[in-house]
């Protein structure tokens, strides 16, 4: 395979993954997908996110509990919480960093596919008592707001991603 293939690949395989084996994530892999997800577009360049990186696996439990559809936290051998500074806004524009984080969030999964890693993207906001749950567990200064919670790790299972592929979605030059 060419190297086109080989990222468009990367992107159509990528698919939610909820089981994981006990193998750990290295450091050097974290830090790549880290990468990943600061490497997404972000309106006016503003990159209003931060990345909060769990390995220890008491907080990965926690986790299971603060998100009532995150069970799969407690297999998870490290997780990264997607989160906005509510500081790096551009006045009457605060919701492009919605658009901002997803980016983060989708090439943090891109990344994990990559690595032959698993992962699945579970949504903090817009869920208030999520939102609040987790800036009261790790403290959050004010201006920090959870966005994503992503669970990660060895996949369990080989798994085929889902096909989506629906043409009556695509509308060429007129609806
Ligand atoms: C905003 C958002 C929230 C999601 N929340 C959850 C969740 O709480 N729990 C979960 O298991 N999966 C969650 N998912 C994963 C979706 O269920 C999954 O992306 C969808 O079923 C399509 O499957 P795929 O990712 O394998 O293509 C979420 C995905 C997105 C984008």
């Amino acid at each position: 395979m060419n190297k086109t293939d080989i990222i468009l690949d990367n992107i159509y395989n990528r698919k939610s993954v909820r089981q994981y084996t006990d193998k750990k994530i290295t450091k050097e892999d974290l830090d790549k997908i880290i990468k990943a997800g600061i490497s997404a577009p972000s309106g006016l360049n503003l990159q209003p996110w931060h990345f909060i990186v769990i390995q220890d696996k008491q907080t990965l439990i926690d986790m299971a509990s603060i998100h009532e559809y995150a069970g799969m936290f407690k297999d998870a051998t490290a997780g990264i919480i997607v989160l906005y500074d509510t500081k790096k806004t551009y006045p009457g524009l605060e919701e492009l960093a919605i658009q901002d984080l997803s980016a983060a969030t989708e090439n943090i999964l891109l990344a994990t596919e990559a690595l032959g890693l698993g992962a699945v993207w579970t949504a903090i906001h817009p869920v208030e008592k999520r939102i609040n749950k987790l800036i009261k567990y790790f403290n959050l200064p004010e201006n920090i707001i959870p966005f994503s919670l992503i669970a990660l790790g060895y996949p369990l299972k080989k798994q085929e991603p889902l096909d989506k592929m629906d043409t009556t979605k695509i509308h060429w030059d007129k609806w």
